[in-house]
């Protein structure tokens, strides 16, 4: 199975994750600005929230790279939202991109809230949730 890992981030949190997976599947974490070079079955697709959507970075690399991708797996982080598939889907649905209904997220340090968040335990869920995906 062919999997790769991308993640966009802004202070860090969510590449946090991102590096959390990539061990647990031995598979690099790359940024989103690194475009897929071969089909993959499965990308976990990090991202956040700012403002109620995704970066456009995070759309345009979706677009960008739909050839190569069988199904993204979500994950990411955010202080107050509990999933990133709603703003992913509706750009992969416009090209045909699957989404897995299974997704990871947590919260993430925003200022003085969630301090340390992504911690220790969520490391431990996101390697678990990883080693389950690619194992199913
Ligand atoms: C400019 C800005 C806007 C944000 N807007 C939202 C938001 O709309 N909803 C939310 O749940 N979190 C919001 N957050 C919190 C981030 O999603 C959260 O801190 C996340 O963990 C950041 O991940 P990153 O470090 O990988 O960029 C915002 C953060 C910033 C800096």
């Amino acid at each position: 199975m062919n999997v790769a890992v991308r993640y966009y981030t802004r202070s860090g949190n969510t590449k946090k994750l991102a590096d959390a997976i990539s061990n647990a599947v031995s598979t690099e974490a790359l940024d989103v600005s690194v475009p897929l070079t071969e089909k993959v079955d499965i990308l976990f697709l990090g991202c956040s929230y700012y403002a109620f959507d995704v970066d456009e970075a995070v759309k345009q690399f979706i677009l960008s790279n739909k050839e190569f991708i069988g199904k993204i797996v979500c994950f990411g982080t955010s202080a107050m939202m509990k999933s990133m598939k709603k703003p992913v889907l509706k750009v992969a649905d416009t090209v045909g991109v699957a989404v897995a209904n299974e997704e990871f997220h947590c919260r993430g340090q925003f200022g003085k809230v969630h301090k340390g968040r992504p911690n220790e335990t969520d490391i431990a869920k996101i390697s678990d949730f990883a080693r389950k995906i690619i194992e199913e």
